[in-house]
């Protein structure tokens, strides 16, 4: 197996992912430099000055059915930003970086706010202090996360923010490429990462851990799986005939999450799960993608299920949006 190298800008995703943080690599995506100490502050200042829910959304997310599903309410929030933008339609670079720092400033909120209206708790203003990972875990849970939790999540952010012309960016650009607007786009680009095959294989990971009853179980539930020509959810890609580099940190990291929260099982599921993987089809290049790992990352970090998918909407608008500037600019 020959391993691949995925880099933002000729910045290996491992580099940042130790050493950066996600509003510096969204930084570098929109601007294709990382920003000096000054920008990068500046940059976090405006991002956070978009963490409070607009009053007229708040009244949206009011009367949205508390059943709905979160990856359907988030699409739903980000496209009603459209409604409240007195020049939704714009195209000009400088309106667009100035929508797309408000739809990343917000979408935390727009999660973690209708988490608490469909469990009928009340909501948590943003703290403007933390980190777009840290103040998302306080709203979402009423209390500040450890510290821990707050890096795993940012590093989760980095990882999963982009990745080339993957299915989804595909659809922001066909979207924006009309000179349509960005709410339009990323609208749409949430409806095809949401898809179990792209983004929403992180669920279906977490409910295959959860039909398989012990590690030892493993090898033959996936062999069953196999022999019935069903698709292991996690694995597979479209790019990567080989490990996905994502894969590689977010495996790291999970682990370290499993110990630290008593989760291990769930970690020594997947390695068996992956360990049955390579006998039987990593001939045909098949090995961990993103969402393997990220799925008991995300458990170990407290994430409700049905909330997966909807934190990597979270980042990816990071990504999205940077393929809508490049896309506006030539
Ligand atoms: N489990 C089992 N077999 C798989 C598989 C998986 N996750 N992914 C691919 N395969 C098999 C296919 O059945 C096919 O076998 P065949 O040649 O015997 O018919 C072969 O590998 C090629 O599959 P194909 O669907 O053509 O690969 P692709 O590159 O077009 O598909 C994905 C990429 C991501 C759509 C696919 O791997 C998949 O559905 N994975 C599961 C969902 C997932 O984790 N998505 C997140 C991606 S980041």
């Amino acid at each position: 197996m020959y391993k691949r190298q995925l880099e933002y800008l000729g910045i290996a995703i491992g580099e940042l992912a130790t050493h950066s943080t996600f509003e510096e690599t969204v930084y570098l995506l929109w601007n294709g430099r990382l920003p000096t100490r000054g920008e990068l502050a500046e940059f976090e200042g405006k991002i956070r000055a978009n963490y409070d829910l607009p009053p007229r959304i708040a009244e949206l997310l009011a009367v949205m059915p508390k059943e709905a599903q979160p990856a359907h309410a988030i699409r739903t929030l980000i496209s009603a930003m459209g409604l409240i933008d007195p020049k939704p339609n714009s195209t000009d670079l400088a309106s667009i970086r100035e929508k797309a720092t408000r739809l990343l400033g917000v979408a935390p909120t727009l999660l973690a706010a209708f988490d608490r209206h469909r469990k009928g708790k009340a909501l948590v203003a943003p703290n403007k202090t933390l980190s777009l990972a840290e103040n998302f875990l306080y709203m979402l849970n009423g209390e500040r996360p450890t510290p821990t939790m707050a890096k795993a999540l940012d590093v989760c952010l980095v990882l999963h923010t982009d990745h080339g012309l993957n299915n989804s960016t595909f659809t922001a650009r066909v979207i924006i490429s009309t000179m349509s607007d960005i709410y339009s786009a990323i609208t749409g680009a949430i409806g095809s990462l949401r898809g179990p095959l792209h983004g929403g294989a992180n669920e279906g990971v977490m409910v295959m851990l959860g039909e398989i009853p012990s590690v030892g179980a493993a090898k033959g539930y996936v062999e069953e799986k196999l022999a019935r020509k069903d698709k292991i959810m996690g694995f597979g890609h479209r790019v990567y005939k080989s490990y996905d580099p994502r894969a590689t940190h977010l495996k790291v990291l999970a682990k370290q999450l499993a110990e630290d929260t008593g989760n291990i099982s769930l970690y020594e599921k997947s390695s068996a799960i992956e360990e049955a993987m390579a006998t039987a089809v990593a001939a045909k290049g098949i090995y961990p993608n993103v969402d393997f790992y990220s799925a008991t990352t995300y458990h170990c970090i407290g994430l409700p299920l049905d909330l997966f998918t909807p934190m990597f909407v979270v980042g990816r608008i990071g990504g999205w949006s940077a393929h809508i500037i490049e896309q506006l600019s030539d």
